[in-house]
């Protein structure tokens, strides 16, 4: 008995250990989700994507204006951009946070 509550309380302080592990990430960092889902396609130029760091590929959709770059990628384009990029955990905000990375690296 005694023993099975050590493992309790060892595991509840491991829990809190990673917890706060993760909140010392601080807020959502837009270079890291891009990294993990976005390059995929974005850092490769697979499917024909618009890579990052083509500066006249990004300055010709930029002139659709930032608004319309993040609607298409919440709700995907041309049947080839996923919608919301396959983030599916990505809110609104996060994914404008991205697109302005994106943006600010090929420009
Ligand atoms: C499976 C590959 C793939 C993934 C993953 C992907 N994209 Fe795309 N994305 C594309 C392709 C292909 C296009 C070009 C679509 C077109 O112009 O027809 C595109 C276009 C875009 C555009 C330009 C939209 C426009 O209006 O011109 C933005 C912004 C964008 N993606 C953001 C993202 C973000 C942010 C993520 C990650 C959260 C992401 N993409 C993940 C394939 C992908």
């Amino acid at each position: 008995m005694a023993s099975k509550t050590h493992l309790t309380i060892a595991c509840a302080f491991l829990l809190a250990a990673s917890l706060s592990v993760a909140a010392e990430d601080g807020p959502f960092d837009a270079e890291q989700t891009y990294k993990a889902t976005c390059f995929a396609c974005h850092g490769t130029g697979a499917a024909h994507s618009p890579e990052v760091g083509d500066q006249i590929e990004w300055e010709i959709r930029m002139g659709k204006g930032m608004d319309t770059l993040v609607q298409n990628t919440i709700a995907g384009l041309n049947g080839i951009m996923p919608p919301r990029g396959l983030c599916e955990a990505c809110s609104d905000e996060q994914l404008r946070a991205i697109v302005d990375f994106m943006v600010q690296s090929s420009l």
